[in-house]
């Protein structure tokens, strides 16, 4: 494993009290969160795992749409820092009952949130809340808008592993058109300098991602060989009102790691997945449990990461400056 430690030759400060998308972050502002999130994951080798950074603060965990590792990491993050923690469902909620998000958050408010995670189905619910409230909003995932937290753990688990992400060659494979995962990684892995392919059938990769700075290819026995990093995407039937590939089986015959195709990656190429994984669909059982697959220590950098945006936005929000 390397050492070294995020770019942080720029300076910056951070002045964000929410954090809803990658996609206007500058790199300086990319590396102080992945600089912030390496110093918080000492905390997690300590013998007390416990810092006071959020102490008296409240944060509400808002999911709208189901989770696991999302919404677990972010109530740990928040223990870890000290706050407290409410986890609310959009099913044990007065949404139910015909309230709004905006009067729920604004409720939530009334209670003293300080932060409040939400995950949506629809795209743009977190910044039309971080538009509305005094309290910090961050994206945990809106319908297939951005999932930033998602994408900043993959390029900490990227720049862990690898040394650096700068010059790095990153295939995002399978469902990109429906993937919030797939729009924040391609923001944030360009900005930090690496080749982003994004590769799938061209009904989920339709050409009009080149305009953001990438490639795209509809052939992933062709790439294979040149990928560093490597990450399968799950196929988001919920989002897919039609069929956008004739089968399962097919998906997984053109665009599945297969055992075969993991034998033409670099013995060095990162395998990576954000979860939940369908085995065998995008990605073989035995491979994702492979030495190279690095699917666990995304969980775990998600800790440290979320723990980097929740102390950042709280700060900013607070009026303190972080550089
Ligand atoms: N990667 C991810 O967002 O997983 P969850 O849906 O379990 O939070």
């Amino acid at each position: 494993m390397q050492s070294a430690q995020p770019n942080s030759d720029s300076e910056t400060s951070w002045g964000r009290k929410d954090l809803v998308e990658l996609q206007s972050l500058s790199a300086a502002e990319l590396n102080l969160v992945l600089q912030t999130a390496a110093a918080f994951k000492t905390v997690g080798t300590r013998h007390i795992k416990k810092v006071p950074a959020l102490r008296g603060k409240t944060l509400v965990n808002f999911f709208v749409e189901p989770s696991t590792r999302t919404r677990v990491s972010f109530e740990l993050a928040a223990a870890r820092l000290s706050a407290d923690v409410i986890n609310m469902s959009a099913s044990a909620s007065s949404l139910t009952k015909g309230e709004t998000l905006k009067d729920t958050a604004r409720n939530l408010e009334a209670l003293h949130a300080d932060v409040i995670v939400l995950r949506h189905s629809s795209a743009g619910a977190a910044q039309f809340l971080a538009e509305r409230l005094e309290s910090s909003v961050v994206n945990a995932g809106d319908g297939a808008h951005e999932h930033p937290t998602q994408a900043l753990l993959d390029a900490f688990t990227i720049h862990e592993k690898k040394g650096r992400i700068e010059g790095l060659h990153v295939g995002i494979v399978g469902d990109i058109l429906f993937s919030r995962v797939a729009r924040s990684n391609l923001f944030a892995l360009t900005r930090l300098g690496a080749q982003v392919t994004l590769v799938g059938p061209s009904t989920l990769v339709p050409r009009e991602f080149e305009r953001l700075g990438v490639k795209v290819s509809h052939d992933l026995d062709a790439v294979l060989p040149e990928l560093d990093v490597i990450n399968l995407l799950r196929v988001q039937h919920e989002r897919q009102s039609r069929s956008y590939f004739p089968s399962l089986g097919e998906f997984t015959s053109l665009f599945g790691l297969t055992k075969a195709r993991a034998a033409r990656l670099r013995e060095d190429c990162l395998i990576m997945h954000p979860g939940p994984i369908n085995r065998g669909v995008e990605i073989d059982s035995d491979v994702a449990d492979s030495g190279r697959s690095v699917i666990l220590d995304q969980v775990t950098n998600g800790l440290a990461v979320r723990m980097a945006v929740l102390y950042l936005c709280n700060a900013a929000r607070s009026g303190e400056t972080i550089s």
